[in-house]
């Protein structure tokens, strides 16, 4: 049995002058979930929202928000995170020496936990803590920036993992991929194991709205399952 495919945008493109009405209307659009892409500008080279800039917008949506955590130092900030509201928290396992204890206290304060891992990052160690996971990150760009290309030689990353984990005993656990997702990529990555997809250029600039663009991006990873 697959996992359900979720569309979950990253609000990166979106108006920082009107943040909440942008995930009123990406609520409205049928996401899954929200992406906040959370950067420190050390781990890397941009800086974005603080845990008051998502807190302000939690009420303008229903959907769960998550925090991709690109921050050289999660360990200080996971309990703020949680306190704004993200029911999951995202770590780079590149960002933390103790990834078991970061996740055991991600549980522990009540969020799920993922890891996420960057493109030249191996999958070794995530699947030694899969017993602590709710969801895998595979980086199919190098973190810091929207609009990058999609890096298709994480395909094989990404069926591997899945692989892995299944075999591990873990098939529950979510495979998600962000960078460069739109709906000419959406399908190999969704083929390969991913099912849950963050779209942020593609899907701010879908031609024909939000709504639709969540609804053809659905229908593409759905129809790309092997
Ligand atoms: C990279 C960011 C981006 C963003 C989505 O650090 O994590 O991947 O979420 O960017 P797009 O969809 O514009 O590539």
């Amino acid at each position: 049995m697959s996992l359900p495919i979720q569309i979950v945008p990253s609000v990166l493109p979106a108006d920082f002058s009107a943040l909440g009405a942008a995930c009123a209307a990406l609520d409205e659009a049928g996401v899954d979930k929200i992406q906040w892409d959370v950067m420190d500008g050390h781990f890397v080279p941009n800086l974005t929202f603080g845990p008051d800039v998502i807190a302000a917008c939690r009420q303008h949506a229903d959907v769960p928000f998550e925090a991709h955590l690109m921050v050289e130092r999660p360990d200080d900030l996971l309990h703020l995170y949680v306190e704004a509201g993200c029911e999951m928290l995202i770590v780079h396992a590149e960002t933390t020496s103790h990834l078991h204890r970061t996740l055991g206290r991600i549980r522990d304060l009540g969020s799920q936990p993922a890891v996420a891992v960057n493109p030249s990052t191996p999958i070794d160690e995530v699947v030694q803590v899969a017993d602590l996971l709710d969801m895998v990150l595979i980086m199919t760009v190098n973190p810091g920036f929207g609009g990058q290309k999609y890096i298709s030689t994480m395909e094989p990353k990404i069926r591997e993992l899945r692989r892995q984990l299944n075999e591990a005993g873990f098939p529950e656990i979510d495979i998600e991929v962000d960078g460069g997702i739109s709906a000419s990529t959406i399908a190999g990555a969704s083929a390969a194991g991913a099912n849950v997809l963050v779209s942020g250029s593609a899907l701010f600039k879908y031609p024909e709205g939000l709504g639709h663009g969540v609804k053809d991006l659905r229908s593409i990873a759905e129809a790309a399952r092997t």
